[in-house]
């Protein structure tokens, strides 16, 4: 399904590796005895082999009861004793992601919901059967991870009974590679833990912060604030900081300043599917840190704990500007004068990017659609002044194209404030609803310099996609090339395993179009059909550039390059040599052409 297979091990290769497991850290580990040969699918529940209550309860046992069943969420809409209320309530809140991301199974991706379970059932009759809820992807067990030791116990119980093995923290991914069908499910969630340190290594000297690997951005900032130090997190308050997001690279508002998330790594706490547990750094498993840092998530290893760097607090000045073309821009989406004035500035404001690129402490996150394009600007320790006068270039570009904006300045003592001022939705939570699908594109320099008109055509094709639903360009603009990073991050910046394309890349842009959950599913297949399409589009625009997995189309071909780019045959080795079994599987992950999904959904491994 995802092109050919790289490296698979032999049989006989994949028995030495199961005989060379781990023992538990514990001194109390008991010898393990592993299964006669790797069965070639991984089994489902109703198989004969599919663990027996007994043995469940044997694994409950051995993670001190810490064992949960699971279940779809709307599975209160459904069979003889369906709870109306509570039905009804889920469907009010089914777009939130405060409904997702406490529960240990249900994640937020309608794709990956796939309306196995939908509270929006077309008729009552259906809501009468229990049986018209489905499992669908959702994990049939979650261990509520609380320790290292319940880690290695999921990865023993999976291992010996040939069982897909997922990992959920906050059930955000868009790449579906935080739940699966007939799984078991580490839900690292809970870890919540936030030790703040001043850490010493050749590295880095200065104040650093040991998070859980549950913890979340909201938490971590107001933490952070309250000491007066800066953590470098997303612009999404509710993304986890330690799984998908540091795993992926993890932008922010702050890149301008201090990079990627990634950027600013210094330990991972892990334990490997092997069962070892670890700590990586830059120089002590460095290449399992380097992978951890930026080469995808949930592929590797299960990360405990993180800890990265944090910068000392100060003023934030902020801008935004709106320009709403709904009442002054008549039908844009065909051709007109006023269209073409709004479309014309879009191309000149990656003009102006471009001359942001060299202001250290400056971000910028943008949103287009086919009726306005709304600016937050981001210039850490700067001052209103500073901000107006960058601005006032394009804001006259505005004016002399006719077009009305609105436009505000602000400047306030710390970086929390300046969040919580812009988060849409406002904290802790946000509002952004769950029910998207995105694609995106590292969008180079040189090809901004040269083509930005024939990348806002792109973006005006795009918008105006003739659709049931309304798509969004968003644009992440901060210089994070080498020597920003040399300049802003402090100390030695951490290895990472990003797509080198994102040092030489004005913006990220990604696509984002969302899908009325109460529609048939037929119509969220055509639109992801159509995301693919448009993340084509952009790849033809930007020849050897690079995308970003966390925000990225699941099912393109190009996927290994789009995500991966050079990093990916040695982030492959780093893959065979901590999970040789390849227990750890996920959409456009490294090594997942390992494994081929089958109809059922049943996860084989590809005959090489
Ligand atoms: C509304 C929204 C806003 C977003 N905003 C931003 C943004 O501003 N900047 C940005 O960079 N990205 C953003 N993202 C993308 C985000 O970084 C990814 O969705 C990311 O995968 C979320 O990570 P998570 O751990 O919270 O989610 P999950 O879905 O729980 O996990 C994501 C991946 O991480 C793995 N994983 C989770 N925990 C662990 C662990 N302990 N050990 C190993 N693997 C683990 C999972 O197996 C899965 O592969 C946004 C996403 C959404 C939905
Ligand atoms: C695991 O054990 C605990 C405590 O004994 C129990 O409450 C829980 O229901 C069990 N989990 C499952 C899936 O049976
Ligand atoms: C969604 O469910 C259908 C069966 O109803 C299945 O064929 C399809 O593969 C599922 N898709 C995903 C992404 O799980
Ligand atoms: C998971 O464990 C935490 C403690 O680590 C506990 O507070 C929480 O209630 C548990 N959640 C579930 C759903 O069992
Ligand atoms: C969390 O912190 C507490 C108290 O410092 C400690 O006892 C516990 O081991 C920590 N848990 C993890 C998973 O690191
Ligand atoms: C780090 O060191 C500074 C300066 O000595 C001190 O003020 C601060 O309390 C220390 N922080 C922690 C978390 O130990
Ligand atoms: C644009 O203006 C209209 C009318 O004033 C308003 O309803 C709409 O919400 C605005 N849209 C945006 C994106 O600001
Ligand atoms: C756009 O065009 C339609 C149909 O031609 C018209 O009804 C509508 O009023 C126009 N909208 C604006 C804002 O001019
Ligand atoms: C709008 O921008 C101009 C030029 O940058 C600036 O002088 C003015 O103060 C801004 N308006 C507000 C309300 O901040
Ligand atoms: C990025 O920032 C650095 C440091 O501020 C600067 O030297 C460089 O010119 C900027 N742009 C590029 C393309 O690196």
């Amino acid at each position: 399904m995802f092109g050919s297979v790289h490296g698979v091990a032999s049989p006989a290769g994949l028995l030495h590796i199961l005989a060379g497991f781990l023992p538990l850290i514990s001194a109390a580990a008991v010898p393990h005895v592993p299964p006669p040969a790797a069965p070639r699918c991984r089994y489902l529940p109703g198989d004969a082999l599919w663990p027996s209550a007994a043995e469940w309860q044997a694994l409950n046992r051995s993670v001190g009861g810490r064992l949960i069943a699971g279940q779809p969420l709307a599975q209160v809409c459904y069979g003889s004793n369906r709870d109306k209320a509570a039905c009804e309530r889920l469907r009010s809140q089914w777009t939130q992601q405060q409904t997702y991301f406490p529960d240990p199974v249900n994640v937020m991706s309608p794709y990956f919901l796939n309306n196995s379970c939908t509270p929006f059932a077309k008729d009552e009759a259906i809501f009468e059967s229990a049986a018209a809820c489905k499992m669908g992807n959702a994990p049939v067990y979650a261990i509520n991870v609380s320790s290292v030791a319940d880690v290695q116990a999921g990865f023993r119980f999976a291992r010996d009974k040939n069982v897909r093995l997922v990992v959920k923290n906050t059930g955000h991914d868009y790449l579906g590679r935080s739940n699966g069908q007939g799984s078991l499910s580490l839900w690292t969630h809970n870890l919540k833990n936030i030790t703040f340190l001043n850490y010493s290594s050749k590295q880095y000297t200065g104040p650093a912060v040991k998070l859980g690997a549950g913890v979340q951005a909201f938490e971590i900032y107001a933490a952070a604030a309250a000491r007066g130090l800066r953590f470098v997190g997303g612009f999404c308050p509710t993304v986890g900081v330690a799984g998908g997001f540091v795993g992926g690279g993890g932008h922010g508002l702050m890149m301008g300043a201090y990079g990627l998330a990634s950027d600013n790594t210094l330990e991972f706490e892990v334990v490997t599917p092997r069962g070892e547990y670890l700590v990586a750094t830059p120089t002590q498993n460095a290449d399992l840190f380097w992978a951890l840092n930026g080469g995808g998530a949930g592929t590797y290893a299960v990360v405990i704990s993180q800890t990265t760097r944090l910068y000392a607090d100060g003023p934030v000045a902020g801008a935004f500007i709106a320009i709403n073309n709904t009442n002054t821009i008549n039908n844009i989406t065909t051709t007109g004068k006023k269209a073409d004035a709004f479309w014309q500035a879009v191309t000149k404001w990656q003009g102006h990017l471009s001359a942001f690129d060299a202001v250290p402490g400056l971000t910028t996150e943008w949103s287009l659609t086919s009726t306005s394009l709304q600016i937050l600007v981001t210039l850490l320790d700067g001052t209103a002044a500073q901000v107006d006068s960058l601005l006032t270039p394009f804001l006259g570009t505005l004016r002399d194209l006719g077009l009305p904006f609105a436009n505000t300045t602000s400047f306030v003592p710390n970086f929390y404030t300046h969040f919580s001022t812009y988060v849409p939705g406002g904290l802790p939570y946000g509002d952004h609803p769950t029910n998207d699908l995105v694609g995106g594109r590292l969008i180079p320099r040189k090809v901004a310099a040269r083509s930005a008109a024939a990348l806002t055509a792109a973006y005006r094709t795009i918008t105006s996609q003739a659709s049931t639903a309304a798509w969004a360009v968003n644009g992440i603009a901060g210089n994070v090339s080498g020597a920003r990073l040399a300049r802003g991050v402090r100390g030695t910046p951490a290895p990472t395993a990003v797509h080198p394309a994102w040092r030489d890349a004005l913006y990220f842009v990604n696509m984002d179009v969302y899908w009325d959950p109460a529609k048939p599913i037929a119509e969220l297949r055509a639109l992801e059909r159509q995301m693919v399409a448009n993340q084509d589009l952009l790849r033809g625009l930007t020849p050897g550039s690079g995308g970003y997995m966390n925000e990225g189309a699941f099912d393109t071909a190009h996927w290994r390059d789009e995500y991966y780019g050079p990093n990916y045959e040695r982030l492959l080795a780093v893959k065979r040599k901590h999970d040789p079994d390849f227990a750890l599987y996920g959409l456009a992950s490294v090594g997942s052409d390992y494994w081929v999904p089958q109809a059922d959904g049943r996860l084989c491994r590809a005959s090489s």
